[in-house]
């Protein structure tokens, strides 16, 4: 396969991303301009602020990119691609019309990569040599998408479950907001996280547990999750005044019960796989929820105790690749890009598109 380097340019959401990554894995640099300030005083995504930013960005994350990879784009760089969906329409259309005109000015091929295709393949970036294997199933949950799948190729993937409602993403930052948590760098389902590790404090017993939606099924459903714990919050008369003990214990059981959620279903998607003798080995878990580090350490358990004469391979990117990069965009599109499969420069963006 020939030796490529890719620009790609990520806006599907509230990141603005450009990144450099060549055919042999490398990445050249990485850049992702955050809009937390932006969004936090709305206490999430505003589409209309995510647009200007995205559009007052873009151009300085592009020309970073390139800096710091110490590139000429004209001279060094084979081909641009893009996130063409799924994701918000007007900030789609920021990254979609800034590699279209840098590659029709410069005459270089032009790539729009699907982004949940693009987080399923991030592993093949960071786990060279050590791949994953096909047929694998993975999880892909970000703020979002809530999607079990099973990859049988790098653009053949089966949905075994997707949400009902909104995804595990969205109710973390749902239930951090509810709870008033200062958004950390990482956002706010990072701030649950951190807010529940801080301590161990004992009063999480007192709690009532959360009942799990959808036993047994195929399907998730997140906004059962933080209803109840909205209504949880009121049971102990509002945040305001809650002591900290009380608070910290409502947001561990939302966070235990959201990722035993994720863990009952995978566990369905693996006995799925083995009633129809698909021989999975593998399981990849990405999106930005996948940086939570104790989703990562329960699913680790769950596939240890699943009752199989092989053990199950786990495999995360890195945290910061993880959520939104576009490091992920470039790589996927090299898999066209070594075909010769392009697009045009007229092709659209897709606000919905399923896998
Ligand atoms: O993949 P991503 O960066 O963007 C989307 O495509 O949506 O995912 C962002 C989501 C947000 O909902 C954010 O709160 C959540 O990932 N997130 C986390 C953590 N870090 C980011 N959720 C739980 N625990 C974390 N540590
Ligand atoms: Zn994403």
């Amino acid at each position: 396969r020939r030796h490529l380097t890719i620009l790609g340019i990520e806006s599907s959401a509230d990141d603005t991303c450009a990144a450099i990554v060549d055919s042999d894995g490398k990445i050249h640099s990485n850049v992702v301009i955050k809009q937390h300030d932006v969004h936090e005083v709305y206490g999430g995504i505003n589409p209309l602020s995510a647009i200007h930013s995205h559009q007052s960005n873009m151009p300085f994350a592009v020309k970073r990119a390139l800096k710091e990879a110490n590139l000429d784009l004209k001279r060094d760089i084979d081909g641009i691609a893009f996130t063409r969906g799924p994701g918000m329409a007007g900030c789609l259309s920021v990254g979609m019309d800034a590699a279209k005109t840098l590659a029709a000015a410069l005459e270089k091929p032009l790539v729009g990569v699907h982004h949940m295709q693009a987080h399923a393949l991030t592993v093949m970036l960071t786990e060279r040599g050590n791949e994953p294997k096909f047929p694998f199933l993975t999880l892909l949950i970000s703020g979002g998408h809530t999607l079990l799948l099973l990859a049988k190729s790098v653009n053949e993937f089966k949905l075994l479950a997707t949400t009902n409602d909104e995804s595990i993403g969205r109710s973390f930052d749902k239930v951090s907001k509810l709870l008033k948590l200062k958004w950390t760098n990482l956002g706010p389902g990072d701030a649950l996280e951190k807010f529940v590790a801080e301590t161990d404090d004992s009063a999480e017993s007192t709690v009532t547990p959360i009942t799990r939606p959808l036993p047994g099924q195929l399907a998730f459903s997140y906004s059962a999750h933080h209803s109840q714990t909205k209504a949880l919050i009121e049971s102990h008369g509002g945040v305001e005044g809650m002591d900290i003990a009380t608070k910290r214990a409502i947001a561990r059981e939302f966070q235990t019960a959201a990722v035993g959620h994720l863990e009952e279903k995978l566990v369905l998607g693996l006995n799925w796989c083995r009633k129809r003798d698909i021989h999975v080995r593998d399981v990849v878990v990405s999106g930005g929820v996948a940086s939570n580090s104790y989703l990562r350490e329960r699913l680790r358990r769950s596939l240890d105790k699943y009752n199989s004469d092989e053990s199950f391979r786990l495999f995360f990117p890195p945290p910061y690749l993880c959520t939104d990069n576009a490091a992920m965009i470039a790589w996927a599109s090299t898999y066209r890009f070594s075909k010769g499969d392009t697009d045009d420069y007229s092709v659209g963006l897709l606000s919905k598109w399923d896998l």
